[in-house]
């Protein structure tokens, strides 16, 4: 088995920054010393990374390739997506096995496996969407636990297509608190906004922007607020996806401050993007940052709100929510998937929901967050990469730089420094939502598993070496 050692970086957990030595044997961890410890005879590489942090490989459980969605695909498969997030320091990635009405979830599992079986950069987990509570649904949501599915998705967005009526969700509640699993949420209220959107388009108001007036910030306090009733009397832990509204995070304070099993992800895109700014861009161009939870205005206090939240531990977890579609026609791209954010040309409602970002997130909340201020180190390393392993059942084994741990490892440069531009990525898409944005980081060296899949700007790993991980319980239950 090879043996790599990683010299002279200073090692950062969620907990602890210190300056030693890493020694990887096959695909673990194998020692972590400072000194005088004689491990470079014995390796087969070294790794210098003096000047630099070593830190978690980081972890997205919350991305969605090759799902078909909003009258279209998102336009990265998990050949294309893993690689990205790979450039971009993830290590992990939790994704979205779907059922649909009328489909078993056992056949919907399936049919994810079977998207992502050989063709992942990185290891991987599935979350499942349940988008048909019925009697056989409930049931099979406690058999595929036995397949490592832990969590399941609902939705309160979404009418006719995944959306669930409270009777569905508190059922689906009830059989979650029996098998000890965790029900994540998509918390707006969507039969109010269905009445806002058609409102809206009947008076003509039909640009991107609009996308954003007609999700107000009580459509997802109102949705957070229900979850948490429904979680609490069912007895089951809960996670609020893609929280972007400062009220739905005041809902969530206020019950984890009463005890409750409750938790919250932000996404980079709603700290950093404004609705002024972007999805009121003048013509079209608002069309790509259209995502619900919508990007909301930085002058209502949103942005600062959620930085403040994730910093003191009432959001825990930074998600991309990745799921992207070309802005123009993808002619020339690997699928070919024709218009997609132009769909919604001339109506906003038609406008694929989503956001790329699976590759971005690390370098941004290392930029807007450790750079500027905002977070200090450790608790980069938290949100980004240790908080998701412990929340979704994955640590120590991924999350941690510990004997024994998954060698997934992120060797970061605090002194390199790049824009992004569409010129700068790797996902499969025209853009990105942080055209422009100057970084002053970047992966200089990524190993999942002991292997070295990134180095420099280079993927030198191999398509299909990403592993299915079986995920255990939450471990983050108060
Ligand atoms: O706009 C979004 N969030 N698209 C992806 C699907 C979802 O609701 O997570
Ligand atoms: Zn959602
Ligand atoms: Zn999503």
């Amino acid at each position: 088995m090879a043996r790599t050692l990683i010299k002279g970086g200073t090692i950062v957990t969620a907990t602890e920054t210190m300056q030693a030595d890493v020694l990887i044997d096959g695909e673990k961890i194998a020692g972590i010393a400072a000194g005088d410890h004689g491990w470079e005879a014995g390796a087969d590489r070294v790794i210098d990374a003096s000047g630099k942090y070593v830190i978690p490989g980081a972890i997205d459980v919350h991305t969605h390739f090759d799902l078909p969605f909003g009258g279209t695909y998102v336009s990265d498969d998990f050949e294309t997506g893993t690689r990205a997030a790979a450039h971009g320091g993830t290590t992990t990635i939790i994704d979205f096995a779907v059922q649909v009405k009328g489909e078993r979830i056992m056949d919907g599992f399936a049919n994810w496996m079977a998207k992502a079986e050989g063709n992942c950069a990185i290891d991987y987990g599935f979350h499942m969407i349940v988008g048909d509570v019925n009697p056989d649904s409930l049931k099979e949501m406690d058999a595929i636990v036995g397949e490592g599915v832990t969590s399941f998705k609902l939705f309160m967005a979404y009418p006719g297509v995944l959306y669930s009526d409270d009777g569905e969700i508190f059922r689906a509640m009830q059989q979650a608190a029996e098998s000890g699993t965790t029900i994540m949420m998509h918390a707006e209220n969507g039969i109010a906004i269905d009445v806002l959107r058609e409102q809206a388009v009947q008076r003509g108001n039909t640009d991107p922007k609009y996308h954003t007036t007609t999700r107000p910030p009580t459509t997802e306090s109102e949705a957070v607020h229900r979850a948490i009733v429904l979680a609490e009397l069912a007895g089951c832990p809960l996670y609020i996806v893609h929280m972007s509204a400062k009220e739905g995070v005041e809902e969530l304070t206020r019950a984890r401050d009463r005890g409750a099993n409750v938790f919250g992800e932000t996404c980079p895109h709603y700290m950093v993007l404004d609705w002024e700014d972007h999805v009121s861009a003048p013509g079209f161009e608002g069309a790509k940052y259209v995502c619900s939870t919508p990007i909301r205005p930085r002058s209502e206090g949103h942005q600062e709100y959620l930085w403040n939240a994730l910093a003191r531990n009432d959001l825990q977890i930074v998600s991309t929510d990745h799921a992207g579609f070309f802005y123009d026609d993808d002619l020339h791209g690997p699928r070919k998937l024709g218009r997609q954010k132009r769909l919604g040309e001339g109506n906003f409602t038609l406008i694929p929901n989503g956001l790329p970002g699976v590759e971005e997130r690390l370098n941004v909340m290392y930029q807007a967050g450790v750079v500027e201020g905002r977070l200090n180190l450790n608790r980069w390393v938290e949100v980004c990469c240790t908080n998701p392993a412990k929340m979704f059942g994955m640590y120590p084994q991924k999350g941690a730089i510990a004997v024994g741990s998954d060698a997934d490892i992120v060797v970061y440069d605090p002194n390199a420094s790049f824009t992004y531009g569409a010129d700068t990525i790797h996902m499969n898409v025209d853009y990105t939502a942080y055209e422009g944005m100057e970084i002053s980081g970047k992966p200089a060296i990524v190993m999942s598993r002991g292997k070295v899949v990134v180095d420099g700007d280079d993927y030198v790993g191999t398509k299909g070496d990403g592993r299915y991980l079986k995920r255990g319980p939450s471990q983050m239950l108060i």
